[in-house]
């Protein structure tokens, strides 16, 4: 199946931001995990951890220095994020800055995020088993909604106006719709279906109608739907087996995916991957940075282990990628997790569990 053999024996540099709240506690147990996975399969992996975060940032006055982004694209392969958010910095500048400066900065237009059922268990839906939750979401992730195109007029009296604009571009709209098709076809998939809301936003959806349509006809084999996206919420929830990859814009895109990680057993659960092929990407799990939960051992580490795997798939690593993926549906079977799962485990206790499984299979198993 897959190789081991990375792509070549240079180091490959992974950045390392653990961010706020939970994001820290989380990306300690993905790094054991990853670092047991280097060890093992002797993986040319370097860690370079840094500190950008709320805390930073209140100290400093500076979300990332100068200079800090053009670093993370010219001399990393891959950068880890655990999350970001502050009830300290209400307006989100700091996240703006380095989370959605990443995805932007470095043109990491795939927002990939799986929702997979690992244990029936988990599934908050009756009867369903792991097999019938089992699809990936394409989320546009650099246009759309998060433009951060608007303004206000008349601010703070009782005559404001607020505009947001969406922006969306024939050629962003196309490489992601391009790229869930690419997903399909390498990946044995049969079906691709786009989400939009083209009955009201007659002219951006209607943007997306159009591209998609056409983009559909370069891949037979591939049968194309289309749902409008409250349509699809229901679906989710009504018939998840019927999805197999689905695209969309990057509001929805976000929307969808919690509720994709709902799915899974809940928000601790779900990994993601921001990417642009041969460029640096950025892997972090879907939720945030829950600070009620930061240090207390109840954050799950799960999501941040699998964004991990991400991460090593992507350099190449594809079997550490799917040993530690197996591992952790494993733990989760056996209901090795934390509270929010039902569990009694802490964060690192899980994180130790899987990195001692990942380092050595034979031995965790018995
Ligand atoms: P959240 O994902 O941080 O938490 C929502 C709830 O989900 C938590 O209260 C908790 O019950 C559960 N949860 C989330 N992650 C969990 C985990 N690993 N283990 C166990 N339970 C978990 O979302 P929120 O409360 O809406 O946002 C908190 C902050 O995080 C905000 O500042 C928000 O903007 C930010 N945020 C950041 C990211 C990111 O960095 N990618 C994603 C979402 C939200
Ligand atoms: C996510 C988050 C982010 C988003 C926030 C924190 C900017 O919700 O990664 O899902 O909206 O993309
Ligand atoms: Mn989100």
């Amino acid at each position: 199946m897959n190789t081991t053999s990375p792509r070549d024996r240079r180091p490959q540099r992974v950045a390392v931001l653990p961010g706020d709240g939970i994001g820290k506690d989380v990306t300690a147990e993905a790094v054991k995990v990853l670092e047991a996975a280097a060890e093992r399969w002797s993986l040319p992996i370097e860690l370079v951890h840094f500190p950008w975060s709320a805390d930073h940032y209140l100290a400093t006055g500076v979300s990332m220095p100068a200079g800090g982004m053009e670093d993370l694209r010219d001399n990393f392969s891959a950068v880890l994020i655990g999350a970001y958010g502050d009830p300290r910095i209400p307006d989100m500048k700091h996240a703006a800055d380095i989370l959605l400066g990443i995805r932007f900065q470095l043109d990491l237009y795939i927002n990939f995020r799986p929702v997979k059922l690992y244990a029936e268990s988990l599934c908050p839906l009756k009867g369903k088993k792991t097999t019938d939750i089992d699809f990936v979401v394409f989320r546009e992730n650099t246009e759309g909604a998060y433009v951060g195109v608007g303004g206000n007029f008349k601010k703070g009296t009782a005559d404001e106006i607020a505009t947001q604009e969406e922006i969306h571009t024939r050629k962003g709209v196309e490489r992601i719709i391009r790229a869930a098709f690419d997903w399909a076809r390498a990946h044995g998939k049969t079906r691709v279906c786009m989400a939009d809301k083209s009955n009201v936003m007659r002219y951006a959806h209607d943007l997306w109608q159009r591209v998609f349509w056409e983009v559909a006809k370069d891949y037979s084999g591939i049968e194309p739907s289309h749902l409008f996206v409250d349509a699809l919420t229901l679906q989710m929830v009504r018939a998840p087996e019927q999805f197999q990859v689905i695209v969309t814009n990057n509001m929805f895109g976000d929307i969808i995916t919690d509720l994709g990680a709902a799915l899974q057993g809940g928000l601790g659960v779900a990994g993601s991957a921001n990417l642009h092929p041969g460029r640096t990407s950025m892997f972090e799990p879907v939720h945030g940075s829950a600070p009620k939960y930061a240090g207390t051992g109840r954050a799950n580490p799960v999501g941040a282990v699998l964004s991990a795997a991400l991460l090593l798939e992507d350099l190449g690593h594809a079997d550490a990628a799917a040993e530690i993926e197996r591992c952790v549906a494993q733990t989760l079977r056996q209901g090795q997790t934390t509270v929010d799962l039902g569990g009694k485990m802490t964060t690192s206790q899980v994180g130790d569990l899987l990195a001692r499984m990942v380092a050595s299979p034979q031995t965790a198993r018995v």
